[in-house]
């Protein structure tokens, strides 16, 4: 047993009575608080300052690769965090160092982006929060858990949380889309799904991770769409918008937090007081530690909020930064800093207790190997299992936006002549989509090779023709897929980006289709045949000119390992599809942003009569999106209606019970996604329009009905109000339950009084 283990043990009873730290642990358990201090009283100034300091070991590169060869570091004892790499056996070495020949042999945690999936590869998240299925995304967070956890990683830097209203933006894909209340429930699941419950008891599972919930704050509101860029919002917008997530994400018990690498309202993330330490530590008490984004602090320089790294480094310490992810900032100047009383050394002790903590509530002081079975390993990683859930997840993230005369699904037992046509049909390399963790891009079920599998032995014929490159034809490619068009009764045409044209600094500034994609498309037009679309994509695109010309549109999303299978459930008609939209489609790039829970402004467009003059509305496009918020078709057809309310008064101690009937009016069993939004009235600052405030997923049989029941409390319809404080204001409120957040049928009004 290692020496630092003897004192542990030895020290406790000691530190019963020594230590009297104002530390308000994660944990809140006395057994772990005491250890963490046995073992930071062992320690050196320069041993702590070495806990606070990630490296990246760069087997996968995931930002400007730094130039420090951390080894030095590590065999010093001076590494806290290594991310980037991976394997059990590759991983092994490094612990072995940190444990085995270092003076204290405290164990190193092995972070990485474990974003929708680790070696099985889920839709993106933007995709997967189209499912509105909150248990399927725990799941799939919990299967990432299991197979990471396999292959000796201890933290992923997920889920993304950030809330975005700009499709310009390429990260867009890594998160949940613009609705602050389903970004809150699915942030929830996935900090669940990956640290295995609420419990921070779980933590020390062998199948758990720690989850880091990011990027603090409001990186999604990137001006311009531009990554990276500054974020100027109100403290009311930030508040009642962009910060609900995290708080969600906290709350659930997320046991890390990323600083974001924007500016907001002038003060980079990295640096800011009033968003590290007033926000997350003195209103939402979070208790884990916060790291930087990858050279966050170094960032703090060209921000131009810092003359050099080492007046960087104080800024980020003092504003609550208690990781520096590969910025190699810490360790170089902290101590300086310490010596210059420039810092304290109690502000580097409590960012120690807090990542010693972690490290003990992972179990990795008492085995500091657990994570690292090559057996386990090869077990685990792409269980049958865990590929027929990311089957079951590709295809509820899919959303029918068009299918007009109900040209999809296509029956098998038709006898169908299918063109599969278009660069994304027979593709694989682009399904997994931008951060992939270490999934294989070659392994990916196409399109083709799923719809191919799932129509053998059917009477649908298929041939196919790729008709042009993603970005580039020539004359014989569309000509070629003219041809067999033409001797087609239905055209299946894969379209969309290249996986990294989203993601990280994958900005876009044209967000329709190639010019050869939309080349391809006009020529099989003109054969009259009808088309049905595939658009794989990290982001909403403009698909106007799309939706005007062709008959069906199945947005795909970056699907992952199994999107050929998912995708191929759906055309067939196995499955049903229900997602709906989680952020909304653009006319144009010249509207962004668009959104559903918009203020009214003092001169409301009259949807019924927008041509009047003098309001809030364009002369060359309507105000309203192409596709909405919530919105999503099924091969069946579906009805909500007799919305009723066991009383129209809320009260303080009160609640109210909406309850609506939802009937299959189509001939196919499906699911509906039933959306509630209420709308404040009057406030004490203005309100949006509509804001989503439940969801209830249900499957209904033809002509089946069923009840579907929300219940209104007083907490629902809270804000912050005029002084940024959380308030609810008594007054008049709208309900709607609805199909999608431009359903208006089944309407009606409460009022709340204190
Ligand atoms: C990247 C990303 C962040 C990621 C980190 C580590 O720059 O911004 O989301 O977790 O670096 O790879």
């Amino acid at each position: 047993m290692k020496l630092i283990n003897i004192i542990i043990f030895l020290f406790i009873p000691i530190y019963l009575f020594s230590q009297n730290t104002n530390w308000k642990s994660y944990s809140g358990d006395k057994r772990i608080e005491q250890k963490v201090d046995s073992v930071l009283s062992l320690m050196t100034l320069k041993e702590k300052i070495g806990q606070m300091s990630q490296f990246s070991a760069n087997w996968s590169v995931t930002g400007p690769v730094m130039p420090d060869d951390f080894l030095p570091y590590l065999k010093e004892g001076l590494v806290g965090s290594v991310f980037n790499a991976v394997t059990v056996s590759g991983i092994k070495k490094f612990q072995k160092t940190a444990v085995e020949e270092t003076r204290l042999g405290i164990p190193i945690l092995f972070g990485y982006d474990v974003i929708h999936g680790y070696k099985t590869i889920f839709p993106i998240p933007l995709g997967e929060a189209c499912s509105w299925d909150l248990n399927l995304m725990k799941q799939t967070a919990r299967i990432a858990a299991e197979e990471a956890s396999a292959d000796g990683l201890s933290w992923t830097f997920a889920p993304m949380v950030d809330i975005a209203r700009d499709p310009r933006w390429g990260r867009v894909m890594e998160g949940s889309g613009e609705d602050p209340f389903l970004g809150s429930e699915i942030a929830k699941a996935r900090v669940e799904g990956f640290q295995g419950g609420k419990d921070w008891n779980s933590l020390k599972n062998i199948n758990t991770i720690l989850s880091c919930v990011k990027h603090f704050a409001a990186y999604g509101a990137a001006e311009s769409g531009r990554d990276y860029n500054v974020a100027e919002l109100s403290e009311n917008t930030m508040r009642n918008i962009y910060f609900p997530p995290y708080k969600a994400a906290i709350d659930a018990g997320a046991a890390t937090l990323m600083a974001a690498f924007n500016e907001v309202n002038g003060v980079p993330s990295t640096a800011n007081h009033w968003l590290l330490t007033h926000i997350l530590r003195q209103e939402w008490d979070f208790k884990g530690f916060i790291v930087t984004d990858y050279t966050g602090i170094n960032e703090l320089v060209a921000h131009g909020v810092a003359k050099d790294d080492k007046q960087a480094a104080m800024l980020a310490l003092k504003a609550g930064v208690d990781m520096d992810m590969t910025g190699a900032t810490y360790i170089k100047y902290l101590e300086t800093l310490s010596k210059e009383n420039k810092i304290s050394e109690e502000q580097i002790n409590m960012a120690v207790r807090r990542i010693l903590e972690m490290k003990f509530l992972l179990g990795l002081f008492d085995n500091p190997y657990k994570y690292l079975n090559e057996n386990r390993s090869k077990k685990t990683i792409q269980k049958p299992e865990f590929l027929e859930t990311a089957r079951k997840a590709v295809s509820r993230s899919l959303v029918l936006l068009k299918n007009n005369n109900r040209l999809l699904p296509i029956d098998k037992n038709s006898y169908t002549k299918v063109a599969l046509l278009g660069p994304m049909m027979n593709d694989s390399v682009n399904l997994n989509g931008e951060w992939q963790g270490r999934g294989n891009r070659n392994e990916s079920i196409s399109i083709y090779k799923g719809l191919k599998e799932v129509y053998k032995n059917s009477k649908v014929s298929f041939n196919y023709s790729k008709g042009c490159e993603v970005n580039s034809f020539t004359s014989k490619s569309i000509n070629e897929a003219v041809e067999l068009a033409k001797k087609s009764d239905i055209l299946l045409v894969a379209v969309g980006e290249n996986f990294n044209w989203s993601g990280e600094a994958a900005c876009r500034t044209n967000i329709k289709l190639p010019k050869a994609q939309q080349e391809l498309l006009k020529e099989l037009k003109k054969t009259g045949k009808p088309i049905a679309i595939l658009i794989l994509s990290g982001r909403p695109l403009d698909i106007s000119w799309e939706t005007e010309n062709v008959d069906a549109i199945l947005q795909v999303w970056f699907p992952g390992s199994m999107g050929g299978y998912g995708v191929a459930d759906v055309i067939s008609g196995k499955y049903n599809p229900a997602g709906k939209l989680v952020m909304s489609f653009p006319r144009n790039i010249g509207q962004i942003p668009v959104y559903y829970n918009q203020k009214s402004t003092g001169r409301p467009v009259d949807l019924k009569n927008p041509n009047i003059d003098y309001k809030s509305s364009y002369l060359d496009s309507p105000i309203t999106p192409l596709f909405p918020f919530g919105y999503g078709l099924s091969y069946t057809t579906f009805s909500i209606e007799n919305l009723r309310l066991n009383t129209h008064v809320l009260s303080s101690d009160s609640k109210i019970i909406a309850t609506a009937d939802v009937v299959n009016t189509g001939k196919r069993e499906g699911e509906i996604i039933v959306q509630m939004y209420c709308r404040d009235l009057v406030g004490s600052v203005t309100r949006p329009v509509k804001e989503l405030k439940g969801f209830k997923k249900i499957q209904l049989k033809p002509n089946e009905k069923k009840q579907v029941k929300f219940v209104i409390t007083p907490e629902m319809l809270s804000f912050y109000g005029i002084n940024n404080k959380k308030i609810i204001e008594s007054g008049e409120y709208k309900l709607w339950i609805s199909q999608s957040s431009v359903d208006e049928t089944n309407t009606s009004v409460f009022s709340y009084e204190e």
